[in-house]
Formats: structure tokens, C-alpha cells, sequence
């Protein structure tokens, strides 16, 4: 089988790592991939998003699948484009549809969702410029904390947490003025739920479904939580408060009414689904749907799944998932992420990255790229705000953190900065 994987970050490393581990993978192609993806298949300068590219490329190289990392290409229809195109219907996307990709792609959409199956979530309302002055009243109803969503994606910067009603009103009208231009032109306005988090992972044909291990991800910048939200510090697999209870209710009241709200409501959906989920007093609600994989959580995840990963993707394309079979490790995974200084503000690129030869050959400890390429004399350098993912696995999570914080010392660029206190709270 050969196989093109879109995407260039962490997530994407980490799946190619695991795509290229399968007997069945004959040749994988990553586009755009990054330093990291080249050792493990053939990087491809292709934008995601650039289906005609895409398509060409797709029938010179005669790849037999496609696994899309990120949303925008999901979200852009890509499923859709090759189902309509004669030459590449029978080629798999490993994604939903445009329409099930709304899951992501539209908060109004995934809300309202949520309501017709009855799946728990916090309770919303949806406003537009027209509706300003119902939303700066229903604002009025809720308590402190306010949570204001842009509807479309705002590669995650759409969501506002505001302490006082005078600021959530002055963003919701920000917001409904073209903040996020389109992608605010709709604002779902939301209950404020607290608990811990916890991201589920379901890989569907569309009817079956298997559930992949769950993990943690740690969003702030900051040690203890604080600062800047970024695009994830590091995650841990697996969750200790997502026990074998836990876990049945998220079954029974989320990923079975989801995967049959999808059916009925014939959204076609082959690929991931991500669940947000927060834990309010042992009760697991949604906080979000994701049409893809979680990063930095996929460098977690993928570690633990022991089946072959090309087999549960065929089984996707096939429609027969439940004939596959998902084994999963029962150590712990977890993932140290290396970001540049200044991240998620201004940084600088092109730091050049010293990796030490055991990088590529210690079992334990899987050094996957984020933001990183090969400068023109071969060097790897960062190219991004996270740059490095460092995983490991251990008998426990207290052993694998040590492995991947021991690695994280030694690898070095100007700048380097990671959390010390991945794993710490759980
Ligand atoms: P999202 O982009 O929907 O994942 O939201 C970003 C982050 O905002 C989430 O991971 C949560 O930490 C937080 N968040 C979103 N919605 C809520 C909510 N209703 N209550 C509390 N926190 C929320
Ligand atoms: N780790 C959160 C995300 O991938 O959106």
C-alpha cells in the first residue's frame, strides 16, 4: 500500500512513525512533512489545502490512501473532492466528509448537534450582528466565568474566556464585528464548565467504531497552568480518572450517540473523531468535537496502540473496522514538547537543533519533530513555535516522564523552552 499522509507537525510525525512501522506500507509519502517525517518516508512540498496538487500528485505516484492530519483540508471538503473526481473516487481519504467535518468546523453546528442526540454538553446560545443586543442579554443570565466561541476555525485562537461581564459584552461585540472575520460572523455563547479534561480518540468507518486510548494535553505555556494558551505543551496517556467507569459512560452517552447521530443524520464520516471532554463531578461532558487527531496528544496515543495502524485504516476505507483489531500497550506514554522562546507570542526560526545520535535508536524515548526543517546545508533547524515532541514510554507515568525530561535536557537550540510539570496535577 502506498500511502500519503497530509501534515507537518508533531501529530503527523507520530502517525507516519506508526503508518511506517506496517508490513502493509510500501512506500509513505508526507506532504509537506517536516525534518522529522523525512526519516521515516519521503517529504512532498505540497500545501495541504492544495487538492489539485494533491490529485496530481495522488495519480503519478499511484498511492492507494490518503490520512489527513490537520482539519482545514477536512474542513475545505478534500473527503468530498476525491469522491467527486473519476479518477480518484476509489482512492481512500482517511477524514469525514465537508458535512461531518462541520463537527470542527462550525461550533453552531456541532452544538445543535449535540442537542438533537441528547449528548451532554454545556448549555449555549448562538448569536449573529442581527442578535447582538439578545446576546449582551443572555450574557446577563449566565454567572462568571463567560466563554464566547467563534463559530468557524480560528486555528485555535477563536474561543474567549472573559472573568466580567463588561469584558465577555465588549468581545462579543468585537467578535460579531469581524474579530475572526467570517469565522466570527457567528458566536456560540456558553455555560462555563469546570472539571478536568480529557481527550478521546474514536477512529470510525462510519458505522463501527473503535476507541483508542484516551490522553491529557496541557495547553498553557506556563508551569501550574498559566499564560498564554498555546497549541499543547505535552500530553500523558493514559488519563488515571478515565477508569473502566468513566470510560462506559463517555461510551454510552457520547460516542455511541455521536457515531449514530452521524448515521442517521447521514453525515459520512470515515476517519477520527477527537472528543473533548471535561470531567464535572464524575459526569464527562463535550466540551468540543475535532475532525482529526489531537496534538500534542497523538504522541502519546500512537505510542500505545500495538495493533497495526495500516490495518485499522484499511478497515476504516473498508468499512469492516470491527473485523480489525486494536491492541493497546498497557505502559504509560507521555510527551515533553521542546517550543521556541517567545512561543506563543513572536519567536525567532532557524535555530539550529543539536540531536544526539540515540535520538533515532532508544527505544523508550521516540524524538518526534514538530516545527522543524532541514536548512540547505542538512542541518535541522526550528521552523515553528513547537519544535520538538519528546515521547516515552515507562511502567508508569513517573518513569516515562523522567526519560523524556532527561532527553529534553540534552537536546538544545537557542531558546529552548519546556514545562516541567507535565503530568504533575493528575
Ligand atoms: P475549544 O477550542 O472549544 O477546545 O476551547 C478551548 C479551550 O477553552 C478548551 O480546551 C477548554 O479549556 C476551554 N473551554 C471551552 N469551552 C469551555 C466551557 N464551556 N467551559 C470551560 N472551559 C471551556
Ligand atoms: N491538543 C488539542 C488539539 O489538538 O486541538
Amino acid at each position: 500500500m502506498k500511502i500519503l499522509l497530509l501534515g507537518s507537525g508533531g501529530r503527523e510525525h507520530a502517525l507516519a512513525w506508526k503508518i511506517a512501522q506496517s508490513p502493509r506500507t510500501q512506500a509513505l509519502y508526507i506532504a509537506p512533512g517536516n525534518a522529522g517525517t523525512s526519516q521515516v518516508g519521503t517529504n512532498v512540498p505540497l500545501k495541504v489545502n492544495d487538492f489539485s496538487g494533491i490529485r496530481q500528485f495522488v495519480l503519478e505516484n499511484d498511492i492507494n490512501m490518503v490520512v489527513v492530519g490537520p482539519e482545514a483540508p477536512l474542513v475545505n471538503g478534500i473527503a468530498d473532492f476525491f469522491l467527486a473526481d473519476e479518477r480518484l473516487h476509489a482512492i481512500p481519504v482517511i477524514g469525514p466528509s465537508k458535512a461531518g467535518a462541520q463537527l470542527e468546523g462550525s461550533k453552531d453546528f456541532a452544538k445543535a448537534f449535540m442537542m438533537r442526540h441528547g449528548i451532554p454538553t454545556a448549555a449555549y446560545r448562538t448569536f449573529t450582528p442581527d442578535s447582538l443586543a439578545e446576546g449582551m442579554a443572555f450574557l446577563e443570565t449566565l454567572q462568571p466565568p463567560y466563554v464566547l466561541k467563534a463559530d468557524g476555525l480560528c486555528a485555535g485562537k477563536g474561543v474567549l474566556i472573559l472573568p466580567t461581564l463588561e469584558e465577555a459584552k465588549h468581545e462579543l461585540a468585537h467578535m460579531l464585528d469581524g474579530m475572526f472575520g467570517q469565522a466570527s460572523a457567528r458566536v456560540v455563547i456558553e455555560e462555563f464548565l469546570s472539571g478536568i479534561e480529557c481527550s478521546v480518540f474514536v477512529l470510525t468507518d462510519g458505522t463501527h467504531y473503535k476507541i483508542l486510548p484516551e490522553a491529557k494535553d496541557y495547553k498553557r505555556i506556563g508551569e501550574g497552568d498559566t499564560g498564554l494558551n498555546t497549541g499543547g505543551m505535552g500530553s500523558v496517556s493514559p488519563v488515571p480518572f478515565a477508569d473502566a467507569a468513566w470510560m462506559q459512560k463517555v461510551e454510552q452517552r457520547i460516542i455511541r450517540p455521536t457515531i449514530e447521530g452521524l448515521a442517521q443524520e447521514q453525515l459520512d464520516y470515515k476517519g477520527f473523531i477527537f472528543f473533548g471532554l471535561i470531567n464535572c463531578d464524575g459526569e464527562p461532558k463535550v466540551i468540543e468535537y475535532n475532525c482529526r487527531m489531537g496534538d500534542p496528544e497523538t504522541e502519546t496515543v500512537m505510542l500505545r496502540i500495538q495493533s497495526d495502524l495500516v490495518d485499522l485504516l484499511e478497515g476504516v476505507a473498508q468499512g469492516d473496522l470491527d473485523k480489525r483489531f486494536l491492541g493497546i500497550d498497557g505502559r504509560s506514554a507521555v510527551c515533553v514538547m521542546l517550543v521556541s522562546g517567545g512561543y506563543p507570542g513572536n519567536y525567532e526560526k532557524g535555530k539550529v537543533i543539536t540531536l544526539l545520535p540515540e535520538d533515532d535508536a532508544t527505544p523508550d524515548t521516540i524524538v518526534f519533530h514538530a516545527g522543524t526543517a532541514l536548512d540547505t546545508h542538512g542541518q535541522v533547524v526550528t521552523a515553528g513555535g513547537r519544535v520538538i515532541a519528546v515521547s516515552s514510554y515507562g511502567k508508569d507515568k513517573a518513569d516515562a516522564l523522567a526519560k523524556s525530561f532527561a532527553r529534553a535536557q540534552e537536546i538544545q537550540f537557542d531558546g529552548k523552552y519546556f514545562r516541567r510539570d507535565i503530568g504533575a496535577d493528575l
